[in-house]
């Protein structure tokens, strides 16, 4: 085998492998029809002339935020010269120099000057650009949390809303995103910049099963050939990316399942591509999902991860009995302890008949009990006595 043909990928089953990348821009936004006539409804009224209205985006990770804001930017790019928009990635760009040399650069289609007084130079050369296209600029502060802890949130709000007093610009608008439930970003605001700062709400519930299903079906289409995976395992992927609520799990599921089989040189994916990539990818939402835990709860899944990697009976009753020797449980705070542990998805309680429910973990044994912080040792001499 000559150093060409082992490095020729024309094995590859991946037709398109940047529809993978998170950075990837989706030609069809499925399910976000609602969030994307908000957005629009707040920009309309700059096509007339008038100012632009202010939007908090919120929605738990993977909800399609980024994405439906940049797909509205780049309709609204392709349409009209009347609206400037402009995408911050606050994660990188947290202080007001950063944020204002990014607005720069997309406002003015160049770098921002890197002498002199930074930003009155940099604030006046995207006023001077706008006042010359007569163009209201709409700023997406993406992650806007990360302003917040940099201390720049406020400042940076009310500079950009209040752009035009000083400027003789079109009064601009802020769509600012969270993924952070836990944080209000207009309470998050000076009494000084609510005065402008009229945000619409504009919510991202997680997506349901046959959502997700649908996302990673066009995903499937546009990225891979024919026939590399079948309905029923990205069915199997929908399931576990929708229990995640994070729809970039099954995204990187079908990728990394793909990238498996064709390491092993199949045309076809094959249900252990996807166990195994489920693995490592889901491993790090269980160990976030066991520090929450409390030391009761821990300490039975623990048992529970124990007692399913020797084999043995996982019904409700015989793990309580089995559970009871080594923990202070009793019956009731067992339940209330498993039943905790199915809400949150490390168990499923599958009912059997005749025989109450059965406990399953959902991910791998030895995982939850790397998660649970407990190296499981083979079996210690006890005196279980087994009930079934
Ligand atoms: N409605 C959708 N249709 C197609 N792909 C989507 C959709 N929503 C999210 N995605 C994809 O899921 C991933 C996460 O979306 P993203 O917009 O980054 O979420 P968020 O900003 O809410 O965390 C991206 O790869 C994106 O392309
Ligand atoms: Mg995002």
């Amino acid at each position: 085998m000559t150093h060409s043909s082992l490095l020729r990928s024309d094995q590859t089953l991946f037709r398109d492998p940047d529809v993978f990348e998170f950075t990837y821009l989706p030609d069809h936004l499925h399910h976000r029809d609602a969030q994307v006539r908000e957005l629009a409804f707040l920009l309309r009224p700059a096509l007339r002339g008038a100012s632009t209205g202010s939007a908090v985006l919120r929605g738990p990770p993977g909800t399609g935020k980024t994405t439906t804001v940049r797909r509205v930017f780049r309709e609204v790019r392709e349409e009209t010269r009347k609206i400037v928009p402009v995408y911050v990635n606050c994660r990188h760009d947290r202080t007001a120099l950063a944020v204002y040399r990014s607005i720069f650069a997309q406002v003015c289609g160049c770098p921002a000057p890197s002498a002199g007084r930074y930003l009155d130079e940099i604030k006046q050369g995207i006023a001077a650009r706008l006042h010359d296209e007569n163009a209201a600029l709409v700023v997406c502060l993406d992650d806007a949390n990360y302003l917040i802890a940099a201390g720049t949130y406020n400042l940076l709000l009310y500079q950009l809303l209040r752009l035009y007093e000083k400027w003789d610009v079109r009064k601009a608008g802020v769509f600012a995103i969270t993924s952070d439930l836990a944080l209000n970003l207009y309470a998050e605001a000076d009494p000084s910049v609510r005065s402008v700062f009229h945000p619409t709400e504009v919510t991202f519930w997680p997506y349901t099963k046959t959502e997700v299903r649908e996302i990673l079906t066009d995903r499937a289409r546009q990225g891979l050939y024919p026939g590399v995976i079948s309905k029923v395992l990205l069915d199997r992927i929908a399931q576990i990316a929708a229990d995640e609520q994070d729809v970039r799990i099954g995204i990187d599921l079908l990728r990394g399942a793909v990238q498996r089989a064709e390491r092993d040189g199949r045309r076809r994916v094959g249900p252990d591509d996807v166990t195994a990539a489920a693995r490592v990818i889901t491993a790090p939402s269980l160990r976030s999902r066991a520090v929450e835990l409390s030391a009761g709860e821990r300490a039975l899944l623990s048992r529970i991860a124990e007692r399913s990697r020797e084999g043995r009976e996982m019904t409700s009753g015989a793990v309580f009995e089995a559970a009871r020797e080594y923990l202070p449980v009793g019956k009731t705070s067992y339940h209330e302890h498993l039943n905790h542990l199915a809400e949150i998805g490390i168990v499923d309680l599958v009912p059997r008949v005749g025989k109450g429910r059965e406990v399953r973990l959902r991910y791998d044994a030895g995982d939850v009990a790397a998660a649970c912080g407990v190296r499981t040792k083979p079996a210690k001499t006890r005196t279980e006595h087994e009930v079934s």
